[in-house]
């Protein structure tokens, strides 16, 4: 009769223990998926635009020009937009290598970095030097006749 009480009890205290364990298990996994939520970096391609207007005397039938555009008060951002027969392209001027701000050329019609000589061609690309990325290119949409950019704020 001993013999099956002290049995009874180990069962319970097994039962218990397996208890314990599957919520300490479960405590852990919730962490552990939580951690990686945090820790997952955001990706970089899903940017919030907000798009300012660009004076049409700005934009040049065939060329690039540089344009601040005024994003508020005194402040003012500066970005490159090049129009090649019927495409527009606006671009970041913030070197890829290191985050120096580039020049246009206007005799080689590259982007040329002051910093460490990177060079881009009109559309970004990376020509020659030491940036692996293109320049970042900024959308731009047409409504009303009226030609807007979008900047990551
Ligand atoms: S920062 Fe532009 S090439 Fe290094």
């Amino acid at each position: 009769m001993q013999l099956i009480q002290q049995d009874e009890k180990f069962q319970r205290r097994a039962f218990l223990k397996r208890i314990i364990r599957f919520f300490f298990l479960s405590i852990s996994f919730i962490f552990l998926i939580l951690g990686i939520k945090i820790l997952k970096p955001k990706n970089p391609r899903k940017r919030e635009y907000k798009f300012f207007q660009i004076p049409e005397d700005k934009i040049l039938r065939n060329g690039v020009r540089k344009v601040d555009i005024n994003i508020g008060g005194e402040k003012y951002l500066r970005i490159y937009v090049i129009s090649k027969e019927d495409t527009l392209i606006a671009l970041s001027p913030i070197c890829t290598h290191l985050g120096c701000f580039v020049n246009f050329d206007r005799n080689d019609n590259e982007f040329v970095c002051p910093c460490h000589s990177g060079r881009y061609d009109t559309e970004g690309k990376v020509i020659s030097g030491p940036p692996k990325e293109p320049l970042q290119r900024l959308p731009v949409k047409i409504e009303n006749n009226k030609i807007y950019v979008g900047l990551a704020l």
